[in-house]
């Protein structure tokens, strides 16, 4: 069968869902939302999260399907009818897409210390081709309104223009659902950084 790329299950996983995947409750479930290939579903499945797998299409995830701890939907995200997607998550992956109806909805899936990780291209992304419709390019700071404007803790955000895999414009986003108890000024608690940053930090000041 003659798959398009993005179904091809043995795609890397993008370096920032691995690089804040350790930032995810160990064992929490994970929702890997337009999963095409499902590196990210594989990825989670992989660091021991049951996980929950949603296309239209779920053949890139076939293989997955009927595997202990994976879930896989066939459902149109887009369609009108609401879809249940589930809830309480100890993260949700997104990359590679966007329905703007969806968005705002995404932090209600989490449950309290769940952590959304986004990452999709953005508006200028049409000078080097596809996608290019504003439909599905992030407008300047849209994922850092949508996780401010949903009280999401934000842990890292970037936007901008990268040359690999490919030239592109992209936004990305770490944020965390706050845990109920706040500290003693009424901030949320920091968030431990993962691993690899820390140190690469540290590496970096010499310290
Ligand atoms: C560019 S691919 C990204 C796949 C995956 N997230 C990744 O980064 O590897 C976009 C995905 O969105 C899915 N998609 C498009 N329209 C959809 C819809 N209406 N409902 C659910 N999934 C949809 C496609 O089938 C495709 O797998």
């Amino acid at each position: 069968m003659n798959l398009p790329p993005h179904h091809d299950p043995r795609g890397q996983a993008s370096p920032w869902v691995q690089r804040f995947a350790p930032l995810v409750a160990k064992g929490g479930p994970v929702l890997d939302v337009a999963c095409g290939g499902g590196r990210h579903a594989r990825l989670f499945r992989g660091l021991g999260h049951p996980v929950m797998a949603v296309d239209i299409d779920t053949r890139g995830v076939a293989d997955l399907a009927g595997q202990p701890g994976v879930t896989v939907c066939q459902a149109d995200l887009e369609g009108g009818a609401p879809v249940d997607l589930g809830g309480s998550y100890a993260g949700i992956v997104v990359t590679n897409y966007l329905h703007r109806p969806l968005l705002a909805h995404l932090p209600g899936l989490l449950a309290p210390g769940g952590v959304l990780l986004y990452e999709t291209f953005a508006q200028g992304n049409q000078r080097h081709g596809r996608p290019s419709s504003p439909a599905f390019l992030l407008r300047q700071g849209e994922l850092l309104a949508m996780a401010q404007a949903a009280g999401l803790q934000v842990v890292a955000f970037e936007q901008g223009e990268i040359s690999l895999p490919r030239a592109a414009v992209v936004q990305r986003l770490a944020a965390v659902r706050p845990l109920p108890a706040p500290d003693l000024d009424g901030d949320p608690e920091p968030r431990p950084l993962p691993l690899a940053y820390t140190l690469g930090w540290s590496e970096s000041f010499g310290t």
